[in-house]
């Protein structure tokens, strides 16, 4: 064979090559241009329309380990069923009250609140961007203010202020996850995302949001709360339990509302950025409000909840925004 005709099947095939490429290429950019340039640029069947979507990767042997997606994170009438493992075991988290009814109870308070399935709409053009603010004192001097307030969802939890910390802990809140012992005033937009640890806090929330009579739980609590009460959701009991046994693997006696609430976000949203995680020097769980004196992380294992956070971040599951 003379050289030249050997060069041409060569350059033949080399124009075959490219052109080829270049329709598979094309034919992505028609269903979504921005892949082309993106580190998706092969897989064009993307679960979300954000730059990262959450659920990326989702067969990776540790996330099948700890994400069950079938458990849904807030209560409905349908799930508040609960099983007898999860009942005994919920019920022993704060025990020592006498506790009413159950379904009694969930009957009741989905009388005063909506029963809707909310959230569990994860589709190719949604992008869900979640901040999850903690209670770290690392807020204070971090500015984080706009950045927190730039996510579609933005979770608080318990005491949280805004006010007068706009600048590092911003403005907005959709979501403030709270308990009876913990719980504060909410403005018309907020969503209160009540987490059960007894059936007891059921009945203050709909004593709360109506009558006002109960007053104690095994501290004294607020008798009233403000909150929009078309807007109130409830932390799923089940899913309480799925977060203590797969992600904590029964560390500390349960889940602190900031783990409780993080794994929420990884469940609802496509993209999360962490804030106000972390403890002070000396292990404590210190504030950005206050100068508390948090003896250490409580009832609950600070350090292994740190260690599964970091490891998301390593995983690309979450960003983490670690303050001052
Ligand atoms: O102290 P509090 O429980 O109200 O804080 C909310 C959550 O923020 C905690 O449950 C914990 O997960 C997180 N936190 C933290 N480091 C701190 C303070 C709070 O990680 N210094």
């Amino acid at each position: 064979m003379s050289i030249l005709r050997l060069r041409r099947i060569r350059n033949l095939t080399l124009l075959f090559c490219v052109i080829t490429f270049t329709m598979i290429l094309f034919s992505y950019s028609l269903w979504d241009p921005s892949l082309l340039f993106s580190k998706h640029a092969l897989h064009p069947k993307r679960p979300c329309s954000c730059r990262h979507c959450l659920t990326d990767l989702d067969d990776d042997p540790w996330n099948a380990d700890h994400f069950n997606r079938s458990i849904h994170p807030l209560m409905t009438r349908e799930n508040s069923v609960l099983s007898e493992e999860t009942f005994k075991w919920w019920q022993s988290l704060q025990s020592g009250m006498k506790p009413a009814n159950y379904s009694e109870v969930v009957e009741e308070l989905f009388q005063v609140i909506p029963d809707e399935v909310l959230y569990m709409d994860a589709r190719p053009e949604r992008c869900r961007t979640c901040s999850v603010v903690g209670n770290s004192g690392n807020l204070k001097g971090s500015e984080y203010g706009d950045l927190i307030d730039s996510s579609k969802f933005i979770f608080r939890m318990n005491m949280a202020p805004t006010s007068g910390f706009e600048e590092d802990v911003g403005t907005r809140t959709t979501h403030h996850f709270l308990y009876p012992e913990s719980a504060i005033d909410l403005d018309n937009n907020t969503r209160l995302v009540l987490i059960p640890y007894k059936t007891l806090d059921l009945q203050w929330l709909i004593s709360a949001l109506t009558t006002g009579t109960i007053k104690h739980t095994y501290l004294p609590v607020v008798p009233r709360i403000k909150a929009n009460r078309d807007k109130v959701l409830i932390y799923n009991p089940t899913f309480f339990k799925y977060v203590y046994d797969s992600w904590l693997e029964g560390h500390g006696r349960y889940p602190s509302t900031g783990f409780l609430s993080l794994v929420l976000a990884l469940h609802i949203c496509d993209e999360v950025s962490v804030f106000g995680f972390g403890a002070d020097q000396s292990g404590s769980w210190h504030h950005y409000w206050e100068n508390n004196n948090m003896k250490h992380t409580g009832v609950h294992d600070g350090d292994y909840e740190h260690n599964i956070t970091m490891l998301l971040v390593e995983k690309h599951k979450i960003k983490m925004f670690h303050g001052t």
